[in-house]
């Protein structure tokens, strides 16, 4: 209950969870209507909040050891917040240390590269956000079409693990490049930024994601032919990310594109195509972001 009637919510989080908690902001704020602010956990410790006893503090961590998430979640207690963690690991620190939380139950992360963690604190947070909408009454078409979409959900996954070869011969092209940028709007930044993580950690080449829109106030100036360029399409703001696009190809820019939808113009512009399935926007993070795992694999 008082997690409904807070009137604003903290997300706290590192690295790769730290995306997920920048989606798990979006779903939150779409499906309850509530301000929500997301931290680094490494500076929300240090920084002067207005953390009080009606805030609702969220940290997520697959190790639950994070030593800045912990700080994090420590700080927010004194100040009389309720804490919440998603964590992975049964036991952690940061699971006895919150007032109450749930287990991604996502296996072992064996890689030091957090992957199927991230994919299950996406999904986490979709069934945080229903089942507070449900208890909320917000809007329940959307409810339903994310339960019916969470139904389906492994299959799709599956289809985009299966596309592991095609995903592998487009990293061949790629191997000699020093510099990557990947762009992503909406709940489709987050991802960009996952992204560039992830290639920057497995491959040592250096990468950034930013908002796709963002480009053309700086790192567009980066763009020529030695520049690759990842965009992540979906069908929500389909246009506008097309128009990205567009400026990308007239830079000479090399273009991977990650979509769910697939047309002559995407194929015309790009120099490679990830297909994935399309799913409810809140969720289709999850399929998007497995490609891009894969790609910094190879
Ligand atoms: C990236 C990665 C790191 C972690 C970060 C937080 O692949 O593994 O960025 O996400 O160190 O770790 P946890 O989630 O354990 O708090």
């Amino acid at each position: 209950q008082k997690i409904l009637d807070a009137n604003h919510i903290y997300i706290t989080a590192c690295g790769t969870s730290w995306h997920a908690a920048l989606i798990g902001s979006y779903i939150i704020e779409e499906l309850l209507n509530v301000p929500v602010k997301v931290e680094y956990a490494s500076e929300f410790r240090y920084r002067e909040t207005a953390v009080n006893t009606d805030s609702v503090v969220i940290c997520v961590s697959q190790s639950g050891e994070t030593a800045d998430t912990l700080a994090a979640i420590r700080k927010a207690r004194e100040k009389g917040a309720l804490t919440l963690g998603i964590m992975n690991v049964v036991g952690s620190s940061i699971a006895r240390e919150t007032h109450c939380g749930v287990y991604i139950h996502a296996g072992p992360e064996i890689g030091v590269a957090s992957t199927k963690a991230f994919t299950a604190q996406v999904t986490i947070f979709n069934l945080i956000g229903i089942l507070l909408a449900q208890k909320k009454n917000s809007d329940v078409e959307i409810i339903k079409t994310i339960i019916n979409d969470l139904g389906i959900l492994p299959r799709l996954v599956q289809s985009v693990l299966d596309q592991g070869n095609h995903i592998s011969a487009i990293a061949q092209d790629f191997i000699d490049v020093e510099n990557f940028l990947y762009l992503g709007r909406g709940y489709q930044f987050p991802v960009a930024l996952e992204g560039a993580l992830k290639l920057k950690e497995i491959s040592y080449i250096h990468a950034e994601g930013y908002p796709a829109a963002e480009m053309k106030h700086g790192p567009i100036a980066l763009i020529d032919d030695n520049m690759p360029v990842v965009f992540i399409v979906t069908h929500k703001g389909y246009d506008k990310i097309v128009s990205n696009i567009q400026e990308v190809r007239a830079r000479g820019g090399k273009i991977i594109i990650i979509s769910s939808v697939m047309n002559k113009e995407l194929e015309n512009y790009s120099d490679h195509i990830i297909q994935v399935p399309k799913i409810n926007h809140c969720l289709q993070p999850v399929l998007t972001t497995i490609p891009l795992q894969i790609l910094a694999y190879h």
